[in-house]
């Protein structure tokens, strides 16, 4: 059975077994994916391992996504722009990188009824997770890109490589903007705080909310943006699913219906609670 799998550091309550399992049943498709924990010091010898042993296709997840294009043979041209890679196909004797989260977050965002297109858009982060959102947002037509980070310069570099329509802010004058059609939440802060320090202006309640992360990490900042009186808040459950099935159907040629799948995820994160 061709063998695929999903390296990251930690991975033992990663999700997407479980999403490419229900993937296949759904499909037909019989696949063996598994989680194997694989830190920075350990990714090249343990992928290369899992090409031996007849790995087919794989994710990367953190810390591996940046890593994981210099084990590319050829990248896929959105791979090469983000810098980042979280798929890679078999192809030959190498590995192929492409990355599917710019396109999965544009498509959990169409599912809520969400359109960037000349949209006012606020990105929170300027990381590796910031990066795919921000071309993501750019290629689906924001109006206006505003890029604010913890780090400054981090933000001011990003919102270069972007170019038009981007622009760096300072954290701390976010509370002089008007009001953003769409926040999208890309710092690693949920992981680590109980409380999301909000950044915005309480008469400048945005209209829609979205936190690239889902479970517990993504509960402070939409705790913060209900509390804002956001019209809407979502976290990034969907853009996991929808990031896989883009994988999906680059490693088996089809495109699994992600509803029934999210809907089952949903059910799962709940009762973790
Ligand atoms: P990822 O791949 O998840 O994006 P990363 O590249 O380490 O991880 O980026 C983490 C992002 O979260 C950065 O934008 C970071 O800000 P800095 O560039 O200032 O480090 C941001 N971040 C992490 N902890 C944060 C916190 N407590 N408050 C605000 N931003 C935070």
């Amino acid at each position: 059975m061709n063998r695929y799998a999903v390296f990251g550091q930690p991975i033992a309550h990663s999700l997407s077994p479980r999403i490419h399992a229900a993937f296949g049943a759904q499909l037909g498709v019989e696949l063996d994916y598994r989680a194997i924990e694989a830190g920075r010091e350990t990714f090249a010898e343990t992928l290369a391992a899992f090409a031996r042993d007849g790995g087919r296709g794989a994710n990367v997840t953190l810390p591996l996504k940046e890593d994981a294009v210099a084990l590319c043979g050829a990248l896929s041209g959105r791979a090469r722009r983000c810098g980042s890679v979280n798929t890679l196909i078999r192809d030959g004797v190498g590995w192929r990188g492409d990355s599917t989260d710019g396109v999965g977050l544009l498509r959990d965002l169409a599912r809520h009824g969400i359109d960037p297109r000349g949209r006012r858009v606020l990105l929170l982060g300027a990381g590796g997770a910031a990066r795919a959102a921000a071309f993501a947002l750019v290629d689906a037509g924001a109006r206006e890109l505003v890029v604010a980070n913890r780090t400054a310069a981090r933000a001011q570099a990003l919102a270069d490589v972007l170019g038009t329509p981007a622009r760096a802010w300072a954290w701390d004058a976010l509370r002089d903007c008007a009001a953003f059609d769409l926040v999208v939440n890309a710092t690693s802060a949920g992981h680590a705080a109980d409380a999301f320090d909000w950044p915005l202006a309480a008469g400048a309640a945005p209209a829609a909310c979205y936190d690239l992360s889902y479970g517990n990490a993504a509960r402070p900042f939409l705790a913060a943006a209900r509390a804002a009186h956001a019209r809407a808040v979502h976290d990034g459950l969907g853009m996991l699913v929808e990031q896989a099935a883009e994988s999906f159907e680059r490693w088996h040629g089809v495109r699994p219906d992600t509803t029934p799948v999210h809907e089952e995820l949903r059910a799962v994160l709940d009762a973790r609670g």
